[in-house]
């Protein structure tokens, strides 16, 4: 196993500058003083595992990432309760879709104790970092592993990296809200991009899908709209929202979420399949078309749809737009966030920042 034993850096950042970032803090735009780290080689598996200083990657220009984009990553957060301790959610779930990740990518998997141990010995050693929440800050945390093998011959690399470095947070999109009701999210439909297919990448949270996401989220700014709603490859069957999962909630009390395949297996999405039933929903797990979510909307038959991630917990989604003549403005109850979306969203905050019971033991204390 694994130890990830910390040597405090030697320069950390001066607390007034930290309490002023953490006032402010953003999204991904500032870095805590530590990383944890280890290698590993087909020789000697993983190895030289440590928590240090946070410092810049040295990179060969042939080191294999930068070629075939052998990446993978994972995004979860630690919460710091009113007696100050600090808690993770489900970190089980992001040590196990790691390790498929790792499987898709050709990458090593890192035993889930391991990945466990590389987390709560960075938090430990950046606890001053974990902000005091006032509405749902956070410290991020961003595991990911790369293949650094210099080498340019197309093959999976000998030679690996991990790295989690911490970010502290707070809420990650802001909705168009309407007068003094809480809003939404306006999506883009695009015609010209997809993000995943059958047999791909789609499930596996790997660089190489963001990257290829960015093009349909500038068609979908150019459009005036926040995201992209992805869809399958006949441009029909909803997949995602942006970079989270997608929930839609009908007049008769079902939550519709599209089925695993091509998309990435939220922690989120999971959670709210768990507790949707005690908020009156009966889950499904299907195919839903764009063409039942634009009529459904109109006629009122689908009165809420969200997306659910970790980095925005719950993001109400108010607006759909695109160029098929079927589905140009859309709608769903006014564009003000549904009662259910916001009673889930108050409940998966409750539980992770512990202000209610977790009768299910999802939390972590580190
Ligand atoms: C998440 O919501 O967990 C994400 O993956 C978003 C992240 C890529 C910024």
């Amino acid at each position: 196993m694994l130890k990830f034993t910390t040597t405090s850096a030697p320069e950390p950042t001066p607390a007034a500058e930290r309490e002023t970032i953490l006032e402010n803090p953003g999204f991904g735009a500032h870095f805590t003083d530590h990383m944890a780290a280890a290698t590993w080689s087909a020789e000697r598996g993983w190895h030289d595992d440590r928590v240090g200083a946070l410092e810049p990657f040295t990179l060969h220009p042939a080191s294999a990432v930068l070629h075939y984009a052998q990446e993978i990553f994972e995004g979860l957060k630690a919460y710091r309760h009113d007696d100050g301790s600090i808690w993770l959610f489900r970190p089980d779930m992001n040590a196990a879709r790691l390790q498929r990740s790792a499987r898709r990518l050709c990458l090593p998997e890192l035993p889930i104790e391991d990945f466990l141990t590389s987390l709560e010995q960075l938090v430990t050693a950046d606890a001053a970092w974990v902000p005091q929440v006032r509405t749902e800050e956070s410290l991020y945390l961003r595991p990911f592993m790369v293949g650094t093998e210099n080498f340019l011959g197309v093959r999976p690399s000998a030679i690996v990296d991990y790295r989690v470095i911490a970010s502290p947070a707070q809420a990650y999109f802001t909705t168009r809200d309407r007068g003094n009701q809480p809003g939404g999210v306006r999506l883009w439909i695009s015609d010209k991009y997809i993000r995943a297919a059958k047999g791909g990448t789609g499930t596996a949270k790997c660089g190489g899908n963001y990257g290829g996401s960015l093009a349909g989220q500038i068609e979908a700014q150019e459009h005036d709209c926040d995201q992209v709603l992805w869809t399958d490859v006949d441009g029909e069957g909803l997949e995602e929202s942006g970079t989270m999962n997608l929930c839609v909630v009908t007049r008769d009390g079902e939550l519709i979420t599209p089925g695993l395949g091509t998309i990435l297996e939220g922690v989120t999405r999971d959670s709210v399949m768990e507790i949707a039933p005690e908020h009156g929903l009966t889950v499904s797990e299907r195919r839903i078309t764009v063409t039942e979510l634009a009529e459904g909307a109109r006629s009122g038959e689908i009165t809420e749809v969200f997306a659910c991630g970790t980095a925005a917990v719950i993001t109400p989604i108010a607006e759909f737009a695109s160029e098929r003549p079927n589905v140009r403005d859309v709608v769903v109850s006014d564009g003000v966030a549904g009662p259910k979306t916001l009673a889930i969203r108050e409940h998966l905050l409750g539980l992770q920042l512990g202000k209610i019971d977790d009768p299910r033991g999802w939390l972590r204390r580190v």
